[in-house]
């Protein structure tokens, strides 16, 4: 976060942390999303703490909390952007939110969350430590298993002061032989899910609207062309970890012969 917040501050721009990936996590002792001025966490079915779908953006910032919140409300008045923003009301605000409530002051949309929602991720809330500490010990799986493959794939590194949360495990190809596309084919065969890394650039609506420029940022089109993760769920058993690690290391030595 340092060189971003530095280039936000030489230019005098706002930073939005999509901290989608890390919830939870540290960066110099100071949890990921608390750097900027907004932070993005996702709740979506596979990450760190799940609702099923939808997210949590934080801020510190009273003025900006009010716009989220009219944001996610269609865009409306302030004045009313909780359904029990009227309780206890006194008269006279009482008239003032009757007579604007209905009034939408920007383009919003409709991003709330239920209340059966908010109650899962609250519970989940609770296990937090014991979530991220499952989702390290299976990344550590992973890592001792693969450990000597690695003059021929990447696997992931914690950078000092950096904690990771394993939302999944990348896998970075380094060797010419093992071809991306027979190697995420072979995995998914045996029922090992995977996904593309997404530095972005190569996405059609980037595309369209920066043009084709991924040529211009060499790793991100590395990673683009010889990058996928695995799963690291805490859900998974030492049997499934076990399992990836061999089928990885099938088609590596597979891929060498
Ligand atoms: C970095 C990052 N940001 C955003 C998202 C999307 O989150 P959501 O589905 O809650 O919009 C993802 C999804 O995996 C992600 O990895």
């Amino acid at each position: 976060m340092d060189p971003i917040l530095q280039i936000a501050r030489a230019h005098d721009l706002r930073v939005l942390e999509d901290s989608c990936e890390t919830m939870f996590s540290m960066y110099k002792g100071r949890p990921v999303g608390s750097f900027g001025d907004i932070g993005c966490f996702s709740t979506y079915a596979a990450h760190i703490l799940v609702t099923g779908v939808g997210g949590i953006a934080t801020t510190s910032d009273q003025e900006l909390a009010l716009v989220m919140k009219s944001f996610m409300n269609h865009g409306r008045d302030s004045i009313y952007l909780h359904i029990d923003d009227d309780s206890e009301a006194d008269p006279e605000k009482l008239f003032r939110i009757a007579n604007s409530r209905f009034s939408f002051v920007r383009l919003g949309h409709s991003f709330r969350a239920t209340e059966m929602e908010a109650a899962l991720g609250l519970a989940q809330m609770s296990r937090k430590a014991e979530i991220l500490a499952r989702r390290r010990m299976n990344a550590q799986f992973l890592t001792d298993g693969l450990r000597d493959m690695q003059k021929y794939i990447q696997l992931p590194s914690c950078p000092a002061q950096s904690e990771h949360a394993y939302m999944m495990y990348p896998i970075l190809i380094k060797e010419q032989r093992i071809r991306r596309p027979e190697f995420i084919q072979y995995l998914e065969q045996n029922l090992i899910e995977t996904r593309y890394m997404l530095p972005l650039l190569n996405q059609p609506i980037f595309k369209k609207i920066f043009g084709d420029i991924e040529h211009e940022y060499p790793v991100a089109q590395y990673i683009n062309d010889h990058g996928f993760y695995v799963g690291c769920h805490p859900g998974l058993a030492e049997g499934d970890l076990a399992y990836m690690v061999e089928n990885i290391r099938a088609f590596i030595s597979q891929a060498l012969t």
